[in-house]
């Protein structure tokens, strides 16, 4: 399976936690977790994958332009290459109006 690299929000709380730990271990895919960490969040449903090299965590809230969404967009221009691959598969870019079509 080709390895992606996929941005997931809030996988410290109840379903996002069981998907990232299920992407983990059972496919070859990465994953980034950014979680504010409100009371819903619990690391500890993500320990047995935090030490995996194809995971890392960022708290951010992504509610809070200057500190979420912001540092969020200012990490993927500096870091191009890393997402350049999901952009090059199936996904054009319709919903952002990147194209037209
Ligand atoms: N034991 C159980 O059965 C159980 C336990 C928890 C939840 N649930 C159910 O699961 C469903 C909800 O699960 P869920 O995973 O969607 O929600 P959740 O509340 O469990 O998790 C949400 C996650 O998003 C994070 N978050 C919230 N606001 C954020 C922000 N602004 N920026 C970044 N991260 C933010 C939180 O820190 C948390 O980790 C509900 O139906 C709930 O009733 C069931």
């Amino acid at each position: 399976m080709k390895q992606k690299k996929l941005l997931m929000t809030g996988s410290a709380g109840f379903i996002g936690s069981a998907v990232i730990r299920h992407i983990i271990n059972n496919t070859n895919h990465r994953a980034v977790n950014i979680d504010k960490l409100t009371y819903a969040g619990n690391l500890e449903a993500i320990s047995s994958i935090e030490n995996d090299d194809r995971y890392s965590f960022k708290k951010l809230d992504i509610c809070n332009f200057s500190s979420g969404i912001k540092k969020t967009v200012e990490w993927y221009l500096k870091n191009k290459d890393w997402c350049e691959s999901i952009r090059e598969t199936s996904y054009k870019g319709q919903r952002l109006g990147i194209i037209s079509k």
